[in-house]
């Protein structure tokens, strides 16, 4: 035998040189709740380990963020009222426009991305405006997702990320953000976003189920790989800066032909069903917390250059 693959395996040193994919701390985003209200810290039951803040309450946890070395979050926002068009997606008092204004007031060094839509905020919890017969009509919420965007600029963001899948959204909202001076603000695509059961956790989080229906008309079949290709190519044609893949650990395929195919950063989201999964296997002594880190792992050597994952805080620890 002149070729022994075990050579380079046999104590932590050579293995360390021959590592070929790495995780640092910038790599990750953690995904943040801002609920109305004041002196609110309330665990999410259906995210063990994550809260909903109200405005007041986001210092601590931004300071927590930063002494793990985590430089940003991606803010999701629960609001008091909700109606037809999602007024409080744009309003400039809403809750994810005051709470970047918060952060940004004692943290202007910390990375803002919001996440842009319109289901948390509908009183149906559709993505978009309705007909009346129900369906998503695409052109008309691209105004308003074009308008949500623009405000969470206002507001002081560091970067946007549109995940209603409308088509058309990245055009709507560059020409809207470039039209009003903030050229500089880059567009995180939701590209490759499928109509996942993963989501479950999150909805529960965000009250955000639609009412009537799914969301099969807007995000991806499950069943498909070449389509999610040709979402990304229209994003990237569009104005996105970085394109994401969500989920990310049944879609690591995606990731990889993603990675392949485009020169641009991508990103991945370590979705809520993933996060619960194997959280509570950790917790009822299933698996060792060892599978955290294996997963978010699979995720980079997939090809993802930047991670949303509510395990953000764990892996930072493990570094
Ligand atoms: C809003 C949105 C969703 C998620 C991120 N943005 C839910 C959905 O599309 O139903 C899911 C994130 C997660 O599950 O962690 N459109």
């Amino acid at each position: 035998m002149n070729k022994r693959p075990r050579r380079l395996r046999g104590d932590h040193n050579i293995r360390a040189l021959v590592r070929e994919t790495h995780i640092s701390k910038n790599d990750l985003i953690y995904p943040l709740f801002v609920v109305e209200g004041e002196g609110i810290k309330k665990e999410i039951p259906s995210l063990k380990d994550c809260y909903h803040y109200s405005v007041d309450m986001l210092d601590d946890e931004i300071k927590e963020l930063k002494s793990l070395g985590i430089m940003g979050v991606i803010i999701f926002g629960l609001p008091y009222h909700k109606d037809e068009v999602a007024s409080g997606a744009f309003d400039e008092q809403g809750i994810v426009q005051k709470a970047i204004r918060k952060i940004k007031e004692n943290h202007p060094d910390f990375y803002v991305i919001t996440d842009v839509c319109m289901c948390q905020y509908t009183s149906h919890g559709h993505c978009g405006i309705l007909s009346e017969k129900g369906d998503v009509l695409n052109d008309i919420t691209l105004d308003y997702i074009a308008r949500i965007a623009l405000s969470h600029a206002k507001a002081g963001a560091d970067m946007v990320a549109p995940s209603d899948m409308m088509d058309g959204r990245i055009r709507a909202i560059r020409t809207l953000l470039d039209e009003k001076d903030f050229s500089h603000i880059p567009i995180m695509a939701y590209s490759a976003k499928y109509a996942s059961a993963f989501y479950g956790p999150f909805r529960e989080a965000a009250s955000s189920s639609p009412g009537k229906g799914d969301r099969k008309s807007y995000q991806m079949d499950i069943h498909n790989s070449d389509e999610a290709l040709r979402e990304i190519e229209l994003d990237i044609e569009d104005g996105a800066d970085i394109i994401m893949v969500k989920p990310a650990l049944s879609y690591l395929d995606i990731i990889r032909r993603a990675k392949d195919k485009f020169n641009i950063p991508i990103a991945a989201y370590n979705v809520s069903g993933e996060y619960a999964m194997i959280k509570s296997a950790v917790e009822n002594n299933i698996m060792n917390e060892a599978v955290i880190y294996e997963s978010i792992i699979s995720i980079k050597r997939a090809g993802a250059d930047i991670i949303i994952t509510y395990f953000a805080k764990d892996i930072a620890k493990m570094l």
